[in-house]
């Protein structure tokens, strides 16, 4: 299918988004809230993919956030819609069985950081810039900014970033634990792809399994965190790709991962 406002294609079994918008920075308006529940519609109901990569068309942003042209014309109770259209998308990204990975070429801020949030991680180029300036704006984040940041940097950084609006470089971002890496623009995409095309290689029960185990994990105590890991560890035990894994490692030959359970 094709969408007006995102790109949608595929290299191999991995699906690729990009924001594209690129006039007004990919900021996301309403029409691209819906044709990225469109696309995470095919994702889910293809079945084959095993990873997921988000960039931004154009090479000046991933997303400059969301569409403040449209943002200026909401009363409150509209303003509480878009807000939740916002987290019932972050949610989706979150809820996916197969990994996200955000690959942020420029631009990633206010919606730009919440999207990349809600992946499993995020890589930038040296340009990129991240932040939640929406406090500039006499807003706050609404797309689960203040949530996801203080859980991923930290209460007091995330304070410091909602409160005074401030944008950061890749290299602070990388810093403060946002984002996983770095590279300069030209090797950004290859080494996104790179590291999308290790993770295919792996067993897609064990990966879906680290994904449910570490997110939902976190929402947790320690204790529950942990069940739900022996849960899991039993899950893929029950897995073709563990005999195969374990054999294989016994028998010095590379594994020969299918994906499915016993
Ligand atoms: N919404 C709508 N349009 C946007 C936009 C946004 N978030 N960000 C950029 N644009 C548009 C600009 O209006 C401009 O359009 P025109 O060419 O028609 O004038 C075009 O994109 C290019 O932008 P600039 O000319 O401003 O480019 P720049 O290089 O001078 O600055 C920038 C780049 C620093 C990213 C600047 O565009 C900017 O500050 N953008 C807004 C960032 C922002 O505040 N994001 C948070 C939005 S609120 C939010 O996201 C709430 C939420 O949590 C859900």
């Amino acid at each position: 299918m094709s969408y007006e406002t995102v790109l949608f294609d595929r290299d191999g079994d991995i699906g690729i988004i990009r924001f594209n918008r690129p006039k007004a920075l990919n900021a996301i308006n309403v029409e691209m809230l819906g044709d990225l529940n469109g696309v995470l519609d095919e994702v889910e109901a293809d079945g084959t993919f095993r990873v997921l990569v988000l960039t931004g068309e154009g090479d000046k942003a991933f997303v400059a956030g969301a569409d403040i042209s449209h943002m200026v014309n909401l009363g409150s109770l509209e303003a509480r819609r878009f807000s939740r259209q916002g987290h019932r998308l972050m949610d989706r990204f979150e809820a996916l069985a197969i990994p996200v990975i955000a690959c942020v070429n420029g631009f990633a801020l206010g919606g730009g950081t919440e999207i990349a949030m809600a992946c499993d991680f995020i890589y930038a180029s040296e340009g990129a810039r991240f932040g939640q300036p929406e406090i500039n704006l006499g807003i706050i984040p609404g797309f689960g900014g203040t949530q996801r940041l203080s859980r991923l940097v930290g209460k007091n950084m995330a304070k410091e970033l909602c409160m005074t609006g401030g944008i950061i470089t890749a290299m602070e971002a990388e810093r403060i634990g946002l984002v996983n890496r770095v590279f300069p623009a030209d090797r950004l995409w290859e080494e996104t792809m790179k590291t999308a095309v290790v993770i295919c290689s792996k067993g897609r029960v064990s990966v879906r399994t680290v994904k449910r185990c570490i997110d939902r994990g976190l929402d947790t105590d320690l204790a529950s965190g942990c069940y739900m890991e022996s849960e899991g560890f039993a899950v893929v035990f029950a897995s073709h790709d563990a005999k195969e894994g374990m054999s294989a490692f016994l028998e010095k030959r590379k594994p020969q991962f299918k994906g499915n359970l016993a």
